[in-house]
């Protein structure tokens, strides 16, 4: 039972670990957007359908930075704690996160949500399905059992997240 309980614990552990950089990429563009107004990426243009393409809350400047905090997780996941693969690792990781977290929004959009409503499982998934798609596809592959994890624990992370950048005022809405 506790033999159990402990290698579950290592699991979530393990996972988590894999994936920070990927969580860091998506969280920075909140705290950056109370410091600077970006450009949005669609430069405020209409995809054929009459609605944003991407909508105001994806910018250019939140893109990069999330790209590059992401990858100074993988630098500090490499060199102060030595594990040798999470540099190379942050580099898909990050990047997914940043393009899933933008198909999200084209999606949303295209459903007619807008910008900054709610997207049950869309808004908590997508860039986490890219993040570890991509780095699957350059080579850093990740076991069944830690993507299972992953899929269960990354929403309930996601609103425990969300909740407290509202408390800090850092988002407007506690989702
Ligand atoms: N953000 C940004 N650039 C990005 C991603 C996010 O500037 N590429 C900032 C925006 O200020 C955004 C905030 O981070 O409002 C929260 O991100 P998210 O919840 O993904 O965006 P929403 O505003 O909810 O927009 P959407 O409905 O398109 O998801
Ligand atoms: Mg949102």
């Amino acid at each position: 039972m506790m033999e159990s309980l402990s290698s579950l614990v290592l699991l979530v552990l393990r996972a988590i670990w894999y994936i920070l950089p990927a969580y860091a990429a998506n969280g920075a563009p909140v705290v950056l957007s109370k410091f600077i107004k970006g450009r949005p990426i669609d430069r405020g243009k209409l995809f054929i359908d009459g609605k944003r393409i991407l909508g105001d809350g994806k910018t250019v400047e939140g893109f990069l930075v999330g790209i590059l905090v992401g990858i100074l997780v993988g630098v500090i996941q490499r060199s102060p704690f030595g594990d040798k693969g999470a540099l190379m690792r942050s580099i898909p990781l990050s990047f997914g996160a940043m393009l899933g977290d933008l198909i999200g929004s084209f999606i949303k959009r295209r459903l007619g949500i807008p910008r900054g409503a709610p997207a049950p499982l869309l808004d908590q998934l997508d860039f986490l399905l890219f993040a570890l798609l991509l780095s699957h596809l350059s080579g850093f592959s990740l076991g069944a059992d830690l993507v299972l994890v992953l899929l269960l624990l990354t929403p309930i992370l996601h609103i425990l997240t969300n909740r407290l950048a509202y408390l800090m005022k850092l988002k407007s809405v506690p989702w």
